[in-house]
């Protein structure tokens, strides 16, 4: 479905066209008499006596072309409390037949919070459907005018644009299947963001190999694929300031390698790639608004395969940092590909801080669901600043624990260290535990578990299912409150 909107400064005249008018949250609607007409008007009000009191939109047919659309809004309205709105009218108007609306920007008179702007954020966030493969698309098109003298000054309308188009990509990257974006081509479509002004660095296995990163390495091994590192730098920032640094598990289809994952629900592992689309798809959004930081997203990109050549339970690899592990299981893999990743970006960026995303672990989802992603971190601020900008945009992250006495689960007898916790429990931090390792240089780094919020079957506030896109608004918000 294809969702055209259309700004315009100018008053409206066009009272024949179905519009869409905001009104308090009592639904006072005295003020619009300028905007609809005294039959309309009375005809409305008529109505309103009745009017169910939960609901904040509410419809009219005044005749079989038009209807006019009350939204209710509070002054303690967020931005947030707009998207849900917005995201909700695209629910309705999905189903309905109209295919024009004409909102009035001048009937929400609380200026402040660019709130309408955010209104059609959410519609657009909600808008997003994957179709790529389907042979019938819906052609549904849908064409909104917002108009008025409230309309969102350009620059707002600019940075929702490239927060929309970053978290699109990271949906699009995250829904296609593993036969298409296999480490080869995800590697050469990171390649074309080039073109907005990243500088991009591709490491193959060759370079990998006279690097030492032996983790990543070992997980690709077993794919006829290639695995990769990818570097995206953006340089916004006049002065030389160091970088932000994101980090994100790339890999592209996880069937567990030789530990071999069971038949069901395999196919879900299409998406364990999600944590470098999020970093992929905030890079984008960071170069298309010209976001005013230095920062570098960087992604280990494998798959992770059983096969003649694959890794072994058992195998020893001597990681970047120089440090030993010793692979118990070949499907806790995600954090071998992360173990090299952190560690170079750290040599090579000093970096600021670095926040890694990956879908890591199965026991995430086993303790907070798909309501919030899991927060390792050795830094209070940066995790209070997550914790913060996470309630704001309604992408929200748990702090959970971190402590030296979780070391001795994956200690290991012939190496430094072991993939896995033998004994059991504390899956999550464990693993979190084993990344900490491999920050070398005591750089505040948050990671984040974020294996129950990429994909939604059902769909959310701002999603219609599928790939959620879960992170790249958070980490917009993040360094647009704290760093830029
Ligand atoms: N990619 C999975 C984690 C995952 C599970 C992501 C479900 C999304 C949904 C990860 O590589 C994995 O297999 N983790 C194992 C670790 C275990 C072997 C220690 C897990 O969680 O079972
Ligand atoms: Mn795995
Ligand atoms: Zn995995």
């Amino acid at each position: 479905m294809i969702v055209d909107i259309k700004y315009k400064n100018s008053a409206s005249t066009q009272k024949s066209s179905n519009q869409v008018l905001f009104v308090d949250e009592k639904f006072t609607i005295s003020s619009l008499k300028k905007h609809i007409s005294t039959s309309e008007f009375s005809y409305i009000s008529d109505l309103l006596k009745n009017r169910e009191a939960k609901k904040k939109i509410l419809i009219f047919d005044i005749n079989s072309k038009k209807k006019i659309i009350l939204i209710a809004i509070s002054k303690s309205s967020s931005g947030f409390d707009l998207e849900k709105l917005g995201a909700k009218f695209f629910s309705i108007l999905k189903d309905s037949n109209i295919k024009e609306y004409l909102i009035v920007s001048e009937t929400l008179s609380y200026k402040l919070k660019n709130l309408i702007g955010h209104f059609v954020h959410g519609i657009r966030l909600k808008s997003y459907s994957f179709e790529k493969y389907k042979s019938k698309k819906n052609k549904k098109n849908i064409s909104i005018q917002v108009i008025g003298k409230n309309i969102p000054e350009q620059k707002d309308r600019l940075k929702f644009n490239a927060i929309e188009e970053g978290t699109f990509y990271t949906r699009d990257l995250v829904s296609e299947p593993g036969n298409v974006l296999h480490p080869d081509e995800y590697a050469k479509r990171i390649n074309s963001l080039k073109k907005f002004g990243l500088k991009i660095n591709i490491l193959d296995e060759k370079k990998l190999k006279k690097l030492g990163m032996n983790t990543l390495l070992g997980v690709g091994q077993g794919s006829i694929r290639g695995s990769y590192l990818v570097t995206m730098e953006w340089n916004g920032s006049k002065d030389k300031s160091k970088p932000l640094a994101f980090v994100g598990k790339g890999v592209c289809f996880d069937t567990g390698g030789i530990s071999l994952k069971p038949a069901k629900f395999m196919e879900d592992m299409t998406y364990d790639m999600a944590g470098s689309a999020v970093v992929v798809g905030l890079m984008k959004s960071l170069a298309l608004r010209k976001a005013k930081i230095n920062a570098v997203g960087v992604v280990g990109l494998v798959e992770n395969m059983p096969g003649g050549n694959a890794q072994r339970p058992g195998d020893i690899v001597k990681s970047y940092s120089g440090k030993t592990v010793e692979i118990l299981n070949t499907d806790a893999e995600g954090r071998l590909v992360l173990a090299d990743a952190l560690t170079y970006t750290e040599e090579k960026f000093k970096p600021k801080f670095i926040v890694d995303l990956a879908t890591l672990t199965g026991a995430i989802i086993v303790s907070l669901g798909s309501e919030y992603a899991g927060l390792f971190s050795n830094d209070d601020n940066l995790s209070k600043q997550l914790i913060k900008v996470g309630e704001k945009v309604e992408e929200k992250v748990w702090r959970m624990p971190l402590n030296k006495n979780f070391d001795k689960l994956i200690n290991s007898k012939n190496a430094d260290m072991q993939n896995i916790n033998y004994v059991g429990g504390a899956g999550s931090t464990t693993a979190a535990q084993f990344l900490q390792r491999f920050i070398l240089n005591k750089t505040p780094w948050a990671h984040l578990d974020i294996a129950g919020m990429a994909f939604s079957k059902y769909g959310g506030a701002l999603n219609s299912g599928g790939a959620t896109g879960y992170g790249v608004r958070l980490l917009n918000k993040l360094i647009e409150d704290h760093y830029e």
